[in-house]
C-alpha cells in the first residue's frame, strides 16, 4: 500500500466531458486504500450519474449545498474537516474563476473553502479556454494559494482539436494526490514511536491501563514513513490498522514495552514516545481471579520504569521526543519533563473528558530548549505531520545545522 491508503479524499467533480473518468479515478483511489467520498457539481451531474459514483465510492455521493437530508448526514463542513486532501476532477475554466473569488454559492466551492486539506485541482477544457488569459491567471492564483495543479495534459480533445487541456489519466491522478502526502523531510532517518495504552495484570482477567486509543502515536508513525524515515512501532493493545511502511512490535506491559524499546533504542536517529505508559503495576499478580470476599481491597503499586528518560539517558541516545499528557499547568509542567528527563523536544497536550485520549482531534504545544511552537487543533493525522515536520527541523537543525533543513524539510502536507 502506498501514501494513499487510509486517507480520507474528497473528490470533487464538475461538469465537463471528462467526468467519465472520475468513475475510474474512485477506483483507483480505493485500490490504493483511500477512503473517497465524492461531491458533484449541477454540472458534473450531466455528465455522470450520482449513483455511478456512489457505487464505486461505496458512499452517497453529495450534490446539493441546500439538501437538509444530505447535511444532517455529512454537512459540508464535516465533509471539509474528514477529508485529508481535496481533489477536484476534472476541474472546469468556471470552476476555478468562482474558486479564484472565493465563491462558496454549491456544495464542492463551500466544502474546499472550509477545508484546511491540502487541495489540487486538474484542468480538463478546450485549449483556447485553457490558453485564455483569463484562465491562466486564476491558474497563477490558486497556485499561489498552494492549490496544487495537476496537468493538463495534450492530445486529442473531445471538440476534435488538439491541444493542451486533457483530464490526466486516473493512474497519473492517483500518483499525484499520493505525492501531496509524501515529502523528504526525514529520508535516510531511523525513527521508533511507542504508541497505545500499556496494561498491567492484576490477576488473570483484570488489569490497570488508560484510554489511550493509540490514534496519536500511530498518526505519528504515519507521518514519519510519510517523511522517508524507516519507522518501527512499539504499541500497546490498540484496534488501529498498521500504517503502510511502518514496521509494527505489539507489546502489552510497561516492561514489554522498555524491553522493545531499549533492543532498538541505540540504532535509530530519533525516538518519539506518544505511548501512555502505566507509570505503575500491582507489585502483585495474582495467579488465580480475585475474589469479591472483602468489603475493601487496597492494591499496591510499584513504580514502572520510566522508558523516555531511560533511552535520553542512553550514551548513543537518539533526538528523543517527549509527549506529556496535562490535566493542567501544561507548559510549566511540560518544560518540567523536557529538563527532569533530558529530552531534546516534547509535545504537551492538555488531557480530560473529551480531550487528548481516544479522542479524533488534537492540539499540542512544543517545546525545546530555546524555542515552542502551538499546533493548532485538528484531526491527528494533520497534526501528526505537522509536528514531524517540527521534528524533522529541529533534528537536522542539531545535527547538521540550518544549511541542511533548507535541503531537507518540505511544507508538511
Ligand atoms: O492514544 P490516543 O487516544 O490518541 O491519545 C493520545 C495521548 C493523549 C495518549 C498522547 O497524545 C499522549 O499525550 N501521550 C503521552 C501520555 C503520557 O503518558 O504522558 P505522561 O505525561 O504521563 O508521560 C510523559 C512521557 O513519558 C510520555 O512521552 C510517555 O510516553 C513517557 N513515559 C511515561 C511513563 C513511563 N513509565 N515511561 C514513559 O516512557
Amino acid at each position: 500500500m502506498g501514501y494513499l491508503s487510509g486517507k480520507n479524499i474528497l473528490l470533487g467533480v464538475t461538469g465537463g466531458i471528462a467526468a467519465y473518468k472520475s468513475a475510474e479515478l474512485v477506483r483507483r483511489l480505493r485500490e490504493q486504500g483511500a477512503a473517497v467520498r465524492v461531491v458533484m457539481t449541477a454540472g458534473a451531474a450531466e455528465f455522470i450519474t450520482p449513483l455511478t459514483l456512489q457505487a464505486l465510492s461505496g458512499h452517497p455521493v453529495a450534490t446539493d449545498l441546500l439538501d437538509p437530508a444530505a447535511e444532517a448526514a455529512m454537512g459540508h463542513i464535516e465533509l471539509a474537516r474528514w477529508a485529508d486532501a481535496v481533489l477536484v476532477a476534472p476541474a472546469t475554466a468556471n470552476f476555478m474563476a468562482r474558486r479564484v473569488h472565493g465563491r462558496g454559492d454549491d456544495l464542492l466551492t463551500a466544502v474546499c473553502l472550509a477545508s484546511d486539506a491540502p487541495q489540487a485541482v486538474a484542468p480538463a477544457m478546450n485549449r483556447g479556454m485553457w490558453d485564455d488569459p483569463a484562465t491562466r491567471q486564476n491558474i497563477a492564483t490558486l497556485e499561489g494559494r498552494g492549490i496544487r495543479v495537476f496537468g493538463p495534459a495534450e492530445g486529442g480533445q473531445a471538440c476534435g482539436e488538439s491541444g493542451p487541456g486533457r483530464l490526466l489519466e486516473p493512474e497519473q491522478l492517483t500518483e499525484n494526490l499520493a505525492g501531496l502526502f509524501s515529502n523528504a523531510a526525514l529520508t535516510g532517518c531511523r525513527v521508533l514511536v511507542t504508541a497505545g495504552p500499556t496494561r498491567e495484570a492484576l490477576d488473570p482477567v483484570r488489569y490497570l491501563s488508560n484510554r489511550s486509543s493509540g490514534k496519536m502515536g500511530l498518526a505519528v508513525a504515519a507521518a514519519a514513513a510519510e517523511a522517508g524515515a524507516q519507522v518501527t512501532l512499539v504499541t500497546g493493545p490498540v484496534v488501529l490498522q498498521t500504517p503502510s511502511r511502518v514496521e509494527r512490535i505489539d507489546v502489552v506491559t510497561a516492561a514489554e514495552m522498555q524491553q522493545a524499546v531499549l533492543e532498538r533504542a541505540s540504532a535509530v536517529d530519533i525516538f518519539i514516545a506518544a505511548a501512555a505508559v502505566a507509570d505503575y503495576r500491582p507489585q502483585f499478580v495474582a495467579a488465580q481471579k480475585l475474589k469479591k470476599s472483602a468489603e475493601k481491597q487496597v492494591l499496591e503499586l510499584i513504580r514502572n520504569p520510566d522508558i523516555l528518560a531511560t533511552v535520553a539517558a542512553l550514551e548513543a541516545a537518539p533526538f528523543t521526543v517527549g509527549f506529556a499528557a496535562e490535566t493542567g499547568s501544561v507548559e510549566r509542567n511540560a518544560r518540567h519533563k523536557l529538563q527532569a528527563k533530558s529530552l531534546d523536544m516534547i509535545a504537551a497536550n492538555r488531557v480530560g473528558a473529551d480531550l487528548g485520549f481516544d479522542a479524533d482531534d488534537n492540539a499540542l504545544q512544543v517545546f525545546w530548549e530555546g524555542g515552542s511552537a502551538a499546533l493548532e487543533k485538528t484531526r491527528k493525522s494533520r497534526l501528526a505531520r505537522q509536528l514531524v515536520a517540527l521534528v524533522a527541523e529541529r533534528y537536522h537543525h542539531k545535527h547538521n545545522g540550518d544549511k541542511v533543513i533548507k535541503l531537507h524539510a518540505k511544507d508538511p502536507a
